[in-house]
């Protein structure tokens, strides 16, 4: 019985910037549990869709760069042309760069805001109607523990201000569509094992840093991030919303 609580049955789920890393994990653990995929990212050559269609989920990919602006948009239409409703929507794509704040120019900075923050904001501004509409909803949004604290030794003061303007923003839609049965969480993960932390050879030695720096000395795999996730996207969570989940190895303990 409570296991039938993680089940999606036939939800539609939409989620960005799931062809690799964890979002696709969240896409299998969405898939897994039922719900119909729409899948949309701006690269599809890592092989993660045909990957999603391999295992049988019902998935339909959307090809699209999301800075442009009319993408968010053009994303929750196509889904709802296709099923008629959107039930979860997963925000997940996003960026990173460090640098120096002094060094860090206005195009790095633009990059790091566009995706992180405005194109949440864009995506959920579009995905609200339609959720209003059915009566219910729920939106996660991909955070990061670089939104808590200030991890070291990298400098990235953008990353980290935009995704403590994630949480927020999380938790301020949770708090103003709570009455019209939408819920809004996010996750907080700490360093989790994809593209995004394959660190060049340079820089190679910030991995010891990193794991020094957490209670359970090792990153995460994606897959430990997805299964909050589908946590957070499932009647399991019914009852929480405007949640930061912090899935970090204990990292933001010290
Ligand atoms: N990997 C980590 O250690 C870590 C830690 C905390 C938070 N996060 C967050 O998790 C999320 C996923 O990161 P990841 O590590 O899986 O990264 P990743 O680079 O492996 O995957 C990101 C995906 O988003 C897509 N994407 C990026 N910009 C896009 C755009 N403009 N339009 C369409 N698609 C776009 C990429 O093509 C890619 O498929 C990000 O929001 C990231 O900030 C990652």
């Amino acid at each position: 019985m409570f296991f039938d609580k993680f089940k999606l049955n036939n939800k539609i789920a939409l989620i960005t910037g799931g062809a690799k890393g964890i979002g696709l994990s969240i896409a299998h653990a969405l898939g897994e549990a039922g719900a119909k995929l729409v899948v949309i990212d701006r690269d599809n050559s890592t092989g993660g869709i045909e990957e999603l269609s391999k295992a049988n989920f019902d998935i339909t990919f959307f090809e699209g760069d999301l800075l442009d602006r009319s993408v968010p948009q053009k994303t929750i239409d196509f889904t709802l042309e296709k099923h008629g409703r959107v039930d979860i929507l997963v925000n997940n794509a996003g960026v990173a760069q460090h640098g120096d704040t002094d060094e860090f120019n206005d195009d790095m900075l633009d990059k790091i805001m566009d995706v992180n923050v405005d194109v949440v904001f864009r995506m959920c501004r579009s995905a609200i109607p339609p959720m209003k509409k059915q009566g219910e909803g729920v939106i996660l949004n991909i955070g990061s523990m670089s939104g808590i604290a200030s991890n070291i030794p990298q400098p990235q003061v953008a990353y980290n201000a935009s995704k403590a303007a994630v949480h927020m923003m999380t938790k301020s839609l949770a708090s103003d569509y709570a009455n019209q049965n939408i819920r809004v969480n996010a996750i907080a993960p700490g360093y989790v094992k994809t593209d995004i932390t394959n660190l060049p050879k340079k820089y190679e030695h910030w991995y010891s840093t990193w794991s020094k720096q957490t209670p359970m000395t090792r990153m995460a795999e994606p897959h430990e991030i997805a299964s909050a996730a589908l946590f957070l996207c499932s009647p399991a969570s019914s009852y929480v919303t405007g949640e930061v989940l912090v899935v970090d190895g204990g990292y933001t303990t010290r």
